[in-house]
């Protein structure tokens, strides 16, 4: 067989990486978050720098950087790296600390872990994220868990690999807020601890291009990737609900979710790396006067840094991948996302606009939201109460063995959110009764 980077010689397709040992893979169960009103909470909201970092010891106990991560193949783990950063210890545990470095941010009280928060589900559980000076983007925050496995970052693929993605955040003015990556470096550049750390990871005094490394280089540790569904993928038929199960068959016929989100044995992320627009953006946005607008901006301003700042904090966030290609078929389109541990990161979709994953399904059975640009697989799906719940019952069953406590925490209190309100059911149009052009 051809080597991992024959397949793909621009980014090898870390997807089949993920390929089924079935019974080799089955560690032990380790720690579950208490994700519980006595988490001590800093800045933000966030939990605090110091209890994450004890959190994640206890879920993540000392990885062992040389190996491929239990039931990946090693050969395409090890393209998956990028050769100008092999995987360390000390670049992880540089990155690790830099994770956490709230310094990194113009005013000292914002880091990744405050979006991107260890106790809940490495994302912030809010619509839009808040960062310096309380400051509210456009996007929701997805997880870091298993952003190795992504074939571009960002919801609208704007960046090609974790090690540039790392970079942004610091220097995005409602995020990190640095002027500069010559800001961010001067921030932690006198401490002997991060000289010293910088030198035994990379060999250079502190730089900007290393820290993207080094925190790029921590992230390809977090995989979270042993779900119930997966164990029962490997053959453990009693590891998911049968519930769960008829979920699954739904996701794959009367749903149809497989054809954004495929799911095998050979490929269990549920991502198929395209962009899509389901309709989300379409709810309130001028499409046509937007995409004038963001055109006429790119042009005066082509950076890569004036894309990420219009695509966090303006309107024309939600043209989506429209902003990185201009191609007037992405209009609107984001990214399909992984769908490991999706109980555990509500609310969902690129705006946050979504509260339960009832509230997901809602929006597909009636067909998303009606455009000009909406993607020829949203269509009205017919499907039932128990069969919401079915395929919710799935959803659930993608969550990680460590994150199982919180995850049916997460269970009932969508469960019950969704009792009190379901804003986005409209069963004329899922059952067909009303027709989208009749609206
Ligand atoms: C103020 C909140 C905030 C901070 C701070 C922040 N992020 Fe994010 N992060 C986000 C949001 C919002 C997005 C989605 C943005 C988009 O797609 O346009 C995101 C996206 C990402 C992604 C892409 C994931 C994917 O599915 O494509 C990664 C990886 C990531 N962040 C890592 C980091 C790292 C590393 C840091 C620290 C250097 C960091 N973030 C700091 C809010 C934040
Ligand atoms: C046409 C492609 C397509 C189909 C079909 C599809 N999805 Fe999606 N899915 C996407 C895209 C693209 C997004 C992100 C949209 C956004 O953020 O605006 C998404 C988002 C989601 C999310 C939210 C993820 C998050 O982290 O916010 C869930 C959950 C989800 N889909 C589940 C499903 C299920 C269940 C089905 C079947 C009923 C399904 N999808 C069908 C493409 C698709």
């Amino acid at each position: 067989m051809n080597s991992a980077r024959d397949l793909c010689p621009r980014r090898p397709l870390v997807t089949i990486a993920v390929l089924l040992v079935g019974s080799v893979f089955a560690p032990a169960r380790l720690t579950d978050l208490a994700v519980a009103a006595d988490v001590p909470r800093g800045d933000h909201g966030a939990a605090t720098m110091e209890y994450q970092l004890r959190q994640l010891d206890k879920l993540m106990p000392a990885a062992d950087v040389g190996r491929a991560p239990p039931g990946f193949d090693q050969v395409i783990w090890e393209a998956s790296i990028p050769p100008d950063n092999a995987l360390t210890p000390e670049r992880v545990a540089l990155g690790r600390k830099l994770y956490f470095e709230k310094r990194l941010s113009a005013d000292g009280t914002v880091s990744c872990a405050t979006c991107h928060d260890v106790t809940r589900g490495f994302t912030d559980q809010l619509a839009v994220s808040e960062g310096i000076k309380d400051q509210h983007g456009r996007r929701n925050a997805p997880t870091t868990l298993n952003v190795v496995l992504l074939r571009t970052l960002f919801l609208d693929g704007r960046s090609p690999t974790l090690d540039h993605q790392a970079r942004m955040p610091i220097v995005n003015p409602i995020e990190m807020g640095m002027a500069d990556g010559a800001a961010a470096v001067r921030a932690i550049q006198d401490d002997r601890e991060y000289q010293a750390a910088f030198q035994r990871a990379y060999g250079r005094e502190v730089n900007y291009e290393d820290m993207g490394r080094a925190i790029a280089a921590f992230e390809r540790t977090l995989i979270f990737v042993d779900s119930p569904f997966r164990r029962f993928l490997a053959g453990d038929r009693s590891a998911i609900s049968s519930e769960a199960k008829k979920g699954w068959i739904l996701f794959n016929e009367k749903a149809r979710c497989v054809t954004c989100h495929p799911m095998n044995t050979s490929d269990p992320l549920g991502t198929d790396n395209r962009f899509h627009n389901i309709g989300v953006s379409a709810r309130h946005a001028d499409f046509d006067a937007l995409a004038k607008q963001a055109l006429r901006a790119l042009q005066q301003d082509p950076s890569e840094q004036k894309l990420d700042e219009l695509a966090l904090s303006t309107d024309m966030s939600e043209l989506g991948r429209f902003m990185v290609t201009k191609n007037r078929s992405d209009i609107g389109a984001f990214r399909t996302p992984l769908l490991l541990n999706i109980g555990i990161t509500p609310p969902y979709m690129h705006d946050g606009s979504v509260k339960t994953l009832w509230d997901v399904m809602d929006h597909y059975n009636k067909g998303g939201e009606p455009n000009l640009f909406l993607d020829g697989g949203m269509e009205p799906l017919a499907l039932t109460e128990d069969e919401i719940d079915q395929v919710v019952a799935f959803l659930f069953a993608l969550t990680d063995e460590r994150f199982a406590g919180q995850n049916s925490r997460q269970f009932q209190a969508q469960k019950e959110q969704a009792r009190k309100e379901r804003p986005l059911r409209d069963d004329e149009m899922a059952f067909r009764l009303k027709l989208a052009f009749e609206k």
